[in-house]
């Protein structure tokens, strides 16, 4: 337990975080890094290059000095980041490492303000709120190694099959290497796939959604090609898909993540994705299909064009098994041939407008994934429209830029 004192001292720093937050987990990463250069086999390069790992870090120790006294309010944010953790292989004994590094950069960066008693404070609540992190990995450890087929660190799988679902998006069919089942998960949820990539000093590690139904043989995931200018972000999914292939192997951990279909409702689903964000909602839909396929589905996707787009038939064979079932396609440039799609509704983006005749539907859950500014658009749409907060569950690809409570 922290005394009132140090959550006193705590609290009193958040505004000096506030200013300083960015700059202080700029400088831990530096010195991290420096010390522990093999931690560079678990952070992803490309996040600590765009800056995007340092400001959820910053907020995420903001966050946890708010709310220092009531801990168990940000429980479900703990949560999702534990998830994205363990899926990393992030272990208890990394805590004290970024611990250390974490007070040095704050005694770096505020120089004389940094006082014994602000350090000491700090310490004492990093420790606690680390002990909430190692406690809830564990049990997310335990939880996957404790599945049928289950394991909790990286197991390795084999290349099955891949399939070109679109000009830019191929799915890989990855299956045991020992043969042993494939453990069940929640539609929505991700791998980590990792990779020793050749001219690399350390190892690659991305999260890709899986995108099939639960079943016992084998995972699929969906990568899509980055352009060579999105660079290094795209180095892996780019590996994947001009190295990898049929026979080949990569490691995985097993799935993750709490951004799933909610279970045991008979209210309408509503899928809202932007391109490569259709991932998870393939597996969602595909497991309404076969558990419930009178459950009304509204499945809405947008991207560039129909040679851009993934899963065109497999969604539209969906047709023959959900009775209740609307797909529209929204391509911000089709071509003639699009055009003549039966699923086609509108050439340009997805507004208020187009939710409202498309989209909504009394009482129901409203799925959306894609890239940050599809995302706002369709929040801001979903609001505009009067959905509730509690009935919209969203996600976008790269690590949270806010951390919510
Ligand atoms: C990601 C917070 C400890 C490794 C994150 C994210 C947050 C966060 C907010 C972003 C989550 C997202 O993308 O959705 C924290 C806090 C910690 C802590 C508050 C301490 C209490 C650690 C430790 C390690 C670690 C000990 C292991 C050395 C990572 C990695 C990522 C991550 C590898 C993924 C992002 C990337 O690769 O750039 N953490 N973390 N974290 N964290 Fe932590």
């Amino acid at each position: 337990m922290l005394s009132q004192k140090t959550i006193d001292v705590i609290k009193a720093t958040v505004p000096v975080l506030e200013v300083h937050g960015t700059q202080i987990t700029t400088v831990f990463y530096k010195n991290l890094f420096n010390d522990y250069p093999e931690l560079l086999n678990i952070f992803n390069h490309a996040n600590q290059q765009q800056g995007r790992q340092q400001t959820a870090l910053a907020n995420a120790v903001l966050a946890a000095a708010m709310y220092i006294d009531k801990l168990e309010t940000i429980i479900p944010v703990v949560k999702q980041i534990a998830q994205k953790h363990r899926s990393l292989g992030v272990k208890p004994e990394h805590y004290p490492i970024v611990g250390e590094h974490l007070l040095r950069a704050i005694k770096e960066v505020l120089g004389d303000a940094a006082t014994e008693e602000i350090i000491g404070a700090w310490t004492d609540a990093y420790g606690v709120i680390a002990q909430v992190f190692i406690d809830i990995e564990k049990e997310l450890c335990e939880e996957a190694a404790s599945q049928a087929g289950g394991w909790s660190d990286f197991k390795k799988f084999k290349v099955i099959d891949t399939v070109k679902e679109s000009d830019v998006i191929t799915s890989f069919y990855l299956a045991p290497a020992d043969q042993s089942l494939v453990p069940a998960f929640e539609p929505g949820q991700y791998i980590t796939v990792r990779l020793q990539i050749p001219g690399e000093t350390y190892l690659l590690n991305r999260q890709y959604s899986l995108s099939a139904v639960p079943n016992k043989e084998y995972f699929r995931i969906s990568v899509k090609r980055e352009a060579e200018s999105a660079k290094p972000a795209g180095k892996v999914s780019n590996y994947l898909h001009d190295h990898i292939t049929k026979g080949d192997f990569v490691e995985i951990t097993p799935p993750a993540g709490e951004f799933t279909l909610k279970r045991d409702v008979a209210t309408p689903a509503v899928f809202i994705s932007g391109g490569v964000g259709i991932t998870p909602f393939m597996s969602m839909v595909g497991s309404i299909a076969e558990n419930e396929p009178s459950r009304q589905v509204n499945f809405i996707h947008a991207s560039r064009s129909g040679s851009l787009q993934a899963f065109n038939q497999e969604l539209t064979a969906l047709k023959e098994r959900l009775t209740n079932y609307s797909l529209s396609f929204v391509y911000e440039n089709p071509l003639d041939q699009d055009k003549q799609d039966n699923h086609f509704k509108k050439q340009g983006f997805i507004d208020a407008d187009f939710l409202k005749e498309n989209a909504i539907a009394q009482d129901a859950d409203y799925y959306v994934c894609g890239p940050v500014p599809f995302l706002k658009a369709i929040l801001k749409g979903l609001k505009e429209l009067g959905v509730q907060d509690s009935h919209i569950h969203y996600e976008f690809f790269g690590p949270s830029i806010n951390l919510e409570v």
